[in-house]
């Protein structure tokens, strides 16, 4: 599966998005290098703080199955705003620890893309070195 292609599943998850309160939708899509797909949605909750993002919805999934970082060939995430949906902190605080630092990250709202990755987008993170030290 190539780039648009992933991006492409991330859409797809985008529309299973349950955001009853922002009504903001995002998709997420982890790609393996063994080819396998999963997705994730943005799921929003009455108590605020219980909503969950859509990348690490997806994450997450790859890690239940199995799959840890160094299995993991990209990641997409997609939005529905007008602006690209950069990770949010809580976001970028997972992804840091779960997907090898140079892993490509593809963000696209069907208008503008980016491509990046973690190491871009949390330089200096905390991790398990800190804990474990
Ligand atoms: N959201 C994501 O799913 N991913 C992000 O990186 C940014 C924010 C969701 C959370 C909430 O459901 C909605 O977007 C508005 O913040």
């Amino acid at each position: 599966m190539n780039r648009e292609e992933l991006i492409s599943e991330a859409f797809k998850a985008m529309r299973n998005a349950y955001a009853p309160y922002s009504k903001y939708h995002v998709g997420a899509c982890v790609l393996t290098k063994d080819g396998r797909t999963f997705y994730g949605a943005n799921i929003e909750n009455a108590s605020f703080g219980a909503t969950s993002c859509a990348e690490r919805n997806a994450v997450f999934a790859a890690y239940s199955n199995g799959v840890r970082k160094e299995d993991i060939e990209a990641l997409a995430i997609v939005s529905s705003g007008k602006r690209i949906a950069a990770p949010c902190g809580i976001c970028r605080q997972v992804l840091s620890e779960l997907l090898e630092p140079e892993t490509p990250i593809y963000l696209s709202n069907g208008t503008d893309e980016c491509d990046t990755c973690i190491r871009e987008l949390l330089p200096m993170q905390f991790g398990i070195e800190d804990v474990l030290a």
